[in-house]
């Protein structure tokens, strides 16, 4: 087993060597979400690795071209659905904001002033800066995102892990 340092997390976590780091993160409740399934096509399982990038297996050339398109990714990033654990020293952190899965999760946010950014769950631009007001014709605008998310779940159900 290795330990792995997750900021947000009060305590580290345990993986089993070459374990992925997003099945264990998720189950320690960290707050990351797997709009593809896992498939390494989109930003929700992004983070950035403070330490320790050589214990993780290497970037593949879907991870890369996926990171190519994140608008936040630094040359620490990795998705955490590809890195494997396969040793310690690992820390990471989560880049700051909330993707969502679809507009539908902003229905309940109308009206309300954006805590956080709200982020585009394909290519992780910002769709909502903080402080802005949620009002329905801005959500009404963001329409396009859910046929990007629409097209990226069908390429994922075409694609094997
Ligand atoms: S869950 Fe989509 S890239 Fe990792």
């Amino acid at each position: 087993m290795k330990e792995v340092e997750y900021e947000g997390l009060v305590d580290p976590v345990l993986v089993r060597t070459n374990q992925r780091l997003l099945e264990v993160l998720v189950d320690n409740k960290a707050p990351l979400t797997m709009a593809c399934g896992g498939k390494g096509l989109c930003a929700t399982c992004h983070v950035y690795v403070v330490a320790g990038a050589e214990m993780l297996s290497p970037i593949t050339p879907r991870e890369r071209r996926s990171l190519r398109m994140l608008s936040d990714a630094r040359s620490s990033s990795r998705l955490a659905c590809q890195a494997k654990v396969i040793g310690e020293g690992v820390k990471i952190r989560q880049p700051q904001g909330r993707y969502i899965t679809g507009t539908s999760d902003l229905e309940s946010l109308i009206g309300r002033r954006a805590e956080e950014p709200i982020l585009h769950p394909v290519d992780g631009q910002t769709l909502i800066a903080p402080g802005k007001i949620i009002t329905r014709s801005r959500v009404r605008a963001l329409v396009q995102v859910d046929y990007e998310i629409a097209e990226m779940r069908t390429r994922s159900l075409s694609l094997r892990k």
